[in-house]
Order: structure tokens, then sequence, then C-alpha cells
């Protein structure tokens, strides 16, 4: 691959993708509350080429590695072992393994996405730069083991909504915003 003057100079920063429903659900612990096929495309545009950090929970919801990305996943279980992740152990080797999945597989990534789910958003959303955020229309009751997205400072972020999709059929309506971090993150 061909890597321009813009893209070796261009700062690698961690950004987050996500789709919760408006009380900030994201799922129940075991997967997602929703299917928006069209959301669903747009996380897979987001996110390849680049490395994913995700939970152990979150890796089990998908069961397997999404092509094109690498799958770094975060348990505390020194014997947990998943055909295609990339296991680690604390939040320092998340990245360190991310950085090392770029300089092998795509150099040209400038982009670590945070990915979920909600005990890996809490824990890696002040390394984060950007949140493309889906905000679904719905409230469900996420259940005993209801995972959140955390509450975003006003005062850290900005926001801009990109598109409002209208409900269709089965589907509510929801929008895609793109915050962007107004202080600096923390370095990666
Ligand atoms: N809507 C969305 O955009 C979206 C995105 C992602 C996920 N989700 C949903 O979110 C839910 C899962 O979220 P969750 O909060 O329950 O779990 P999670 O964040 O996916 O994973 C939690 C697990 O990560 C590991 N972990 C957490 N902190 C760690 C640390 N400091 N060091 C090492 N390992 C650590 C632990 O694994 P061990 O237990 O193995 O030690 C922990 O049980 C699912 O319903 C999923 O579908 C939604």
């Amino acid at each position: 691959m061909t890597v321009s003057p813009h893209e070796q100079t261009a700062p690698l920063i961690m950004s987050a993708v996500v789709a919760m429903a408006a009380n900030r659900v994201i799922g129940d612990g075991t997967g997602l509350i929703w299917h928006l096929p069209d959301d669903l495309k747009r996380v897979k545009a987001l996110t390849m080429g680049c490395p994913l950090i995700m939970g152990r929970k979150t890796w089990d919801s998908i069961g397997r590695p999404l092509p094109g990305r690498g799958s770094i996943v975060l348990t505390r279980d020194q014997h947990w072992h998943a055909e295609g992740a990339i296991i680690v152990h604390d939040f320092n080797a998340a990245l360190v393994a991310a950085k090392s999945w770029i300089a092998a597989h795509n150099p040209q990534c400038r982009k670590i996405i945070l990915f979920g789910g909600g005990e890996i958003y809490r824990m890696g959303l002040d390394y984060c730069q950007q949140i493309d955020l889906t905000v679904i229309d719905i409230s469900p009751d996420g259940g005993q083991n209801a995972a959140l997205f955390p509450a975003l400072d006003a005062t850290e972020w900005s926001r801009q909504v990109e598109a409002v999709i209208a409900p269709a059929g089965d589907i509510p309506g929801y929008r895609y915003e793109c915050w962007q971090r107004a202080t600096p993150p923390c370095d990666l």
C-alpha cells in the first residue's frame, strides 16, 4: 500500500463507535436490542481497516473476528482463548496491540476504534478524540445486565448532527451524530 505524506503525518486518534437508545442503553449484556441494517453498514464503513478494542462480553455477542479489522479483546481471565481474538488483560496492552496491528496490517490507518461495550467505553472515553454516535428514538428496558453508554460532559465535547432518519415500518427513527473532544484526550 502507498502512504501519502498527509497520512504519514496525521496523528493517530482513538474514536468510539456506538449506537445507543435515548435512555443510553446500548445492549442487554449479551447482544443488541434492535436491528438497524443501515447502522450496521455505517459501523462497517467507519471501522474497516482499523483495530477494534472491545470487552470480552462484546466479543461473545459477535462470536467471531470482524473481517478486515483487528479484534483486540480485553479480559481479566488469563486462560480465556478465542480463535481470531488478540487477547489483552489491561487497557495499556490494548493500546500497544492496536498500534502493532496497524503497523502489521494497515500502516495508513490513523484510527483506533473503541468498540464497546459499556465497561470498555467507560474505561476508554478519556482517550477518544471523536465519537460516532447513533441515537435511536426508543427507551428500552435493557434488563438487569443492561449496558449503558456514559453521559458526556457538554463542556468537554461538541456535537454535530450528521443525519436524521425517520421511522419506517418496524424501524424506529434515529440520528447519526459526530462528537469531537474540545479538550485534549489522554495520550495514546
Ligand atoms: N450498541 C452498541 O454500539 C454496542 C457496542 C458494543 C457492545 N454493545 C453491547 O454491550 C453489551 C456488553 O457490554 P458490557 O459492558 O456488558 O461488557 P463489555 O464492556 O463488552 O465487556 C466486559 C468485559 O471486559 C473485560 N474487562 C473489563 N474491564 C477490564 C479490565 N480493566 N481489564 C481486563 N479486562 C476487562 C471483562 O472480561 P472478563 O469477564 O472475561 O474478565 C469484562 O467482563 C452487550 O449487550 C453488547 O451487545 C453495544
